[in-house]
Order: C-alpha cells, then structure tokens, then sequence
C-alpha cells in the first residue's frame, strides 16, 4: 500500500511538517510504503485556466498540460497510490497558497467532454471511495476556532477529492502552535501517528470487503 504526504507549509522543519512526519510513521508502522512531497521545493506553477488538460483524450489517465514543471510526475505517483495526508497551516482561515496552486492543478486528473457546459467535471480515474486522505491543518488560533479556521481547509481540500471519489478518513486541526508547549505538542504528534495509522487500517478495511 502506498500513502502520500503533502506538506502545504512553505517550513520544511516547522510544526506542519512535523506532524505529517509523525503520521507517515504512524501508516508505515501499519506497514505502507510512504512518499513526502513538501511543495515548496517543487515547481509548481499556476493554472493557467486553458481547459486543455480537463478537455483531451477521455483515455488519458492524466490529461496533458501545456505548463512544463513537477506536476505531472507527482501526478503519476499520485494515480498510484492509495491513499494521502495532506498537511497545510492555516494562512488567512483557509489552505496556504502553495497547496492551493498544487490543488488547482489536480484538475489534470478530471475530463470535461467539450458541451458538458455547467456541469462537473468527471474524474480520469475514480477511486470508488476505496481511496482515502487525512488532513492535518495547523494555526495559531487555538483549537476552540476550529470552524472558523480549520473547517474551510478541509472543505478545500475534500473539494478537490470529491470528483475522484476519495474519502476523508480523518481530519485534524492543531490551535494555538505558535506558543503551544513540548508536551502537549508531543500530544499532537502522538494523534498524527495514530492519525497516518488509522487511515491505512480504513483503506484496509475497504480492500479486503473487495
Ligand atoms: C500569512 C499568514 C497567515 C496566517 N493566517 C492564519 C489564520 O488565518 N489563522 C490562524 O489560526 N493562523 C494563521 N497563521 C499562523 C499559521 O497558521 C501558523 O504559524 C502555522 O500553522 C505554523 O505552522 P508551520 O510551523 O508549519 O509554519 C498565519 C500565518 C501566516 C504566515
């Protein structure tokens, strides 16, 4: 079994990043294979909203993008795998822009026929809910501002998930990290352990009902 990691904080070393570390532990412990994208090291570049990736060959499992940089390769693993943990600060009550680019750009993965006018976009390759991601969203609001904080970084993510048909196993928001303590962080990275743990047993679960 294979589990991504995303890391939507542009700190490779801060508080986001260390806790989707913990929970890649947590799924390897379970015995998956992992692979950690940290997206501010990637070329990513904007959409540029030409359509052409969503409107050719219904047959390709990635539509193909004019733009020239790392996402069609992360995307070829990303078709792969089974299942994902995307991790992101909250930045302005929503994901940080550098997950958001990366979002966008998993449009490559959906096929629009050319007259579907107002109509969703249909995935390359759905998942049949067999597929399933965590989040971990961090702020230095504290937990009681989930909602308002942490709720439109899920919904933004699991919006793009939707149309692929991958389930959300788990979703968890850590307040107030900017003077949050070591022992209750080291709390925090206990429950992203169990949180990288826990989604591979649902992928499991969903495997071996076949
Ligand atoms: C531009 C910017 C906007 C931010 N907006 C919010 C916010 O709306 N809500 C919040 O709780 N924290 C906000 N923060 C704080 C970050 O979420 C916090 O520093 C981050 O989660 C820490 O994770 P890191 O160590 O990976 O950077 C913001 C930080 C920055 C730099």
């Amino acid at each position: 079994m294979l589990v991504l990691g995303f890391l939507g904080s542009p700190k490779v070393n801060g508080h986001c990043s260390k806790l989707l570390r913990k929970a890649l532990e947590g799924a390897e412990s379970r015995g998956a294979v992992t692979k950690r994208f940290d997206l501010i090291k990637l070329n990513i570049k904007y959409c540029k909203g030409c359509n052409t990736c969503y409107r050719n060959n219904p047959g390709l499992l990635i539509g193909k993008c004019p733009l020239k940089d790392d996402v069609a390769a992360i995307l070829k693993e990303y078709v792969k795998a089974d299942g994902y943990i995307f991790a992101s600060p909250v930045y302005d009550a929503n994901v940080t822009a550098l997950m958001k680019t990366f979002l966008e750009r998993t449009i490559m993965l959906s096929y629009k026929a050319p007259d579907a006018y107002g109509k969703l976009p249909e995935s390359r390759c759905p998942a049949n809910f067999k597929k399933k991601a965590a989040f971990i969203v961090t702020g230095a609001a504290v937990d009681e501002y989930k909602e308002v904080m942490a709720d439109p970084c899920f919904d933004s993510i699991e919006s793009h998930l939707m149309i692929a048909q991958v389930d959300t196993a788990h979703e968890m928001y850590v307040g107030g990290v900017e003077n949050i303590t070591g022992e209750r962080f080291a709390e925090r990275l206990d429950e992203a352990y169990k949180l990288g743990a826990h989604l591979v047993d649902e992928i499991e679960k969903e495997l071996n009902a076949g």
